[in-house]
């Protein structure tokens, strides 16, 4: 621990806010030989942090808002830990006052990107730059190197660039951190590596339902299978823990773990604000708003308690030798939903940049995804590769080698999702990538019927294929004529 001793600012860095995650960010800028003033709303849990971690670095606790800020380095870097919406706000106001033009204050919590953009507005016109920043890792990553996502502008990257780049995951000896664009780049791509989470997580779950109800797998059958998985193109974080999960028996019980925790997922929110997003945007993130919709669905005790003696489908259990095909089979469906959500994310990304006015680089959002964050996952290199070698790339699925691997994973996909819904088994994510696939691989769609109909209740118009304008029919006269509108 260190304190300045002549009472001018030593820290390069001060971080506000020591739950957890602030606390962890913090021991890890102190591990990476950065000094680190401390401030938390009570003084005991900077007190806490200095006794129990103080010989981890140069830490400079203080108790109150001006002596945190005497304690930083021109220009002051500060960042903010703490419960994303009114408590952000609060501290931004307590803090900015104290602040001079040139000044940073970083938010590293899960805001929403347009609040992130309205306090970097209101901020930039007092000359101080915000930086909504995602952290991702949860609280091992935010100590041993998360994925880290600044927004902000390019002049503060310059500053604090190096040292989250220090901080952050490494990956081949890369930083897990870039500077990902102007005002709340940084907070909606969490926000969207959020919603893909959910997206992989239901994926992963779908699959585990189904090796355990239709192949007939054990919990640590399919732990094994998992671990399995996650020697090939799976290879991923979250495939990893769960086979830990499902290997895991219940102390209490002797069951499986997975069979004595209530199967009603929750969630803080960041799924549903990425499905909200892409409504507005009009981005068709179609895995993400199922898994999201999954989670609501599972949680909803008296509707479920009223359909629940409903019938549903039947069909013969698998024999031992069709279950052992059967995990190849959901493998490819797993594998190919997954690549279906990851692209609807990118083409999110992509949608918001062109929204919002920024340059997002999508072969370096991959990058920074390969090591600290939840999705963290192999098939990221290659997600990185196809974006590098061609950064307008439309979909992953224009790349040669996904569209492959795609073409190879229908057949047994289709045969996935076929027997689940013969069996009466909900599979909405793997359903909702394929049906996404399907869509976009049709020649025609019938939504050229939808615009009929708008056409006709409402005279809504219409677009022909074989000629430019818009046109109505009408549809009340004789002979329905057609007009120019
Ligand atoms: C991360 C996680 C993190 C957190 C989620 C959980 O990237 O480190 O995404 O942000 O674990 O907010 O979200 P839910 O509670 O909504 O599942």
């Amino acid at each position: 621990m260190q304190a300045s001793a002549n009472g001018s600012p030593t820290a390069q860095i001060g971080v506000t806010g020591l739950a957890v995650m602030g606390r962890n960010l913090a021991r890890n800028f102190a591990r990476h030989g950065f000094t680190v003033a401390l401030h938390n709303r009570t003084a005991a849990r900077t007190r806490a942090l200095v006794e129990e971690f103080g010989d981890e670095g140069s830490f400079v606790p203080t108790e109150t808002a001006e002596e945190f800020v005497a304690a930083l380095e021109r220009p002051r870097r500060l960042m903010i830990m703490v419960k994303a919406g009114a408590a952000t706000d609060a501290v931004i106001d307590e803090f900015a006052p104290l602040l001079e033009p040139g000044d940073m204050i970083i938010d590293g919590g899960n805001a929403h990107f347009l609040d992130t953009r309205r306090r970097e507005a209101a901020l930039r016109e007092r000359g101080i730059h915000f930086v909504g920043s995602g952290v991702s890792g949860g609280e091992e990553g935010a100590l041993h190197g998360p994925s880290i996502m600044p927004g902000g502008s390019a002049e503060s990257y310059a500053v604090l660039g190096p040292m989250f780049e220090a901080i952050s995951a490494q990956v081949e000896g890369e930083p897990c951190c870039t500077h990902i664009g102007t005002d709340g780049a940084g907070h909606f791509v969490k926000m969207v590596h959020n919603g893909i989470e959910y997206a992989d997580m239901q994926l992963i779950a779908e699959a585990y339902d189904l090796l355990r109800h239709v192949a007939g797998y054990t919990p640590p059958q399919i732990a094994e299978v998992f671990r399995e998985w996650n020697k090939g193109r799976l290879d991923s974080y979250l495939i990893e823990i769960t086979a830990e999960i499902l290997a895991h028996t219940d102390e209490k019980t002797g069951k499986p773990f997975v069979d004595i925790v209530r199967d009603a997922a929750e969630q803080k929110g960041t799924g549903r604000w990425t499905v909200q997003t892409a409504l507005d945007l009009g981005s068709p993130t179609t895995a993400i708003a199922q898994a999201t919709f999954a989670r609501v669905a599972s949680s909803r005790t008296a509707l479920r308690e009223a359909y629940r003696r409903l019938s549903g489908g039947t069909d013969h259990p698998l024999r031992p030798h069709e279950a052992e095909r059967y995990v190849a089979t959901v493998e490819h469906a797993l594998y190919a939903s997954k690549v279906i959500a990851y692209d609807q994310g990118w083409t999110m990304i992509r949608d918001a940049a062109e929204e919002y006015g920024w340059t997002i680089d999508l072969a370096d959002v991959a990058a920074i995804w390969r090591g600290g964050c939840i999705i963290r996952a192999a098939f990221l290199d290659r997600i990185r590769a196809a974006y590098s070698a061609d950064p307008h790339l439309p979909s992953l699925l224009a790349e040669p080698e996904f569209a492959d691997e795609i073409t190879r994973a229908q057949v047994p996909w289709r045969e996935v999702i076929a027997a689940a819904n013969r069996r009466g088994i909900p599979v909405p994510a793997f359903s909702s990538a394929l049906a996404y696939y399907d869509t976009l691989r049709a020649g025609r769609l019938p939504a050229a019927l939808i615009q009929g109909q708008r056409d006709f209740f409402g005279a809504h118009t219409y677009h022909r294929t074989d000629r430019e304008g818009v046109f109505h029919t009408l549809w009340a006269e004789t002979g329905r004529p057609e007009v120019e509108a």
